[in-house]
């Protein structure tokens, strides 16, 4: 049995097949072609903080690959009313086939999958946000082919999806240069742990010169929301605008995650560009998902 809590639970070579399986599969349902291997399989999801990317991209994952998803909330489930973590895990996982967990500490998510019995998916923790990597990947192997090799440039926030690019790096061996305000840069340790591959830069146009992909999120993350004004201030010399993306090739891609928040970390100009690929990248949410969903319930590809 595996989990997915980091994009380092996959080896390499896992990712590109998962990557090749969601192509494949994504153009066969254009074609009008059915797919159901989780025929009377569950994922239950549990959400801990506001989503709509990833409750719609694995709700209609689940349907579509022949299973059902279930939404699980605080508000409504005894998890809001401090029933232990691993109490849930082991209810929850006795009677479905998959739980997805998107909450505040990531050592939460590592309690529910210590104590389930089924595979657990992080649909995003304060450290690391590893769905939204497979999408982001999908999307650069759409475009261009394998990304081993390419640099890649983070701009804006040391956070959760920072720090899967940090790890994203290490499993595709691409470069990745990161441009944050002094004091929210990434995890120290886990910039350590992807050696060569990554560079700390103190402007965004020094990270993003030479790029063939430029990667920024929201300046204040879910949780954060009492540091909005603040950061405003601090990370304003942090936006992805047209002179950033000038530093970098011509042909050059620019991912968000989504939601944005237009003329804070990108102009509505970069982020309706030609080399603005984040509608793909957002319905890719759903095909890279689905070949997860399949490697972990139904155990292969
Ligand atoms: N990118 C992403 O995870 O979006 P949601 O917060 O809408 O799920
Ligand atoms: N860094 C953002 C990502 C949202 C998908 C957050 O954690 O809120």
């Amino acid at each position: 049995m595996r989990h997915f809590l980091s994009v380092l639970d996959l080896n390499s070579d896992e990712h590109r097949s998962l990557i090749a399986h969601a192509i494949d599969v994504k153009q066969k349902l254009g074609q009008g072609i059915s797919h159901n291997p989780l025929s009377g399989k569950l994922l239950a999801m549990i959400f801990e903080k506001s989503s709509t990317r990833t409750r719609v991209s694995f709700e209609a994952g689940m349907y579509q690959l022949g299973g059902h998803a279930m939404f699980m909330s605080p508000r409504d489930s005894h998890l809001g009313r401090g029933e232990p973590i691993e109490d849930s895990a082991r209810v929850i996982s006795s009677m479905a086939d998959g739980i997805l967990i998107r909450t505040f500490g990531h050592d939460r998510i590592e309690t529910l999958a210590q104590h389930s019995c089924v595979p657990v998916i992080n649909g995003l923790s304060d450290r690391l946000h590893p769905c939204q990597l497979l999408a982001d990947m999908q999307t650069w192997f759409e475009q261009r082919g394998d990304i081993a090799g390419a640099s890649v440039a983070w701009i804006g926030d040391g956070n959760n999806m920072c720090h899967s690019y940090i790890n994203a790096a290490i499993r595709f061996g691409f470069d990745l240069s990161i441009a944050c305000p002094s004091g929210h840069e990434p995890d120290a340790g886990l910039v350590q742990s992807g050696g060569h591959r990554i560079s700390l830069h103190e402007s965004a146009s020094d990270a993003a010169r030479g790029a063939d992909l430029v990667v920024t999120d929201v300046w204040a993350s879910m949780g954060q929301e009492q540091e909005q004004e603040q950061r405003l201030q601090t990370f304003a010399d942090y936006q992805v605008n047209r002179q950033v993306m000038q530093q970098a090739h011509n042909d050059a891609l620019f991912m968000h995650c989504l939601p944005a928040h237009r003329e804070e970390e990108v102009t509505t100009e970069v982020l309706e560009s030609a080399q603005s690929v984040v509608w793909q990248e957002a319905e890719n949410r759903l095909h890279a998902q689905k070949a997860l969903l399949e490697f972990l319930i139904a155990g292969g590809l």
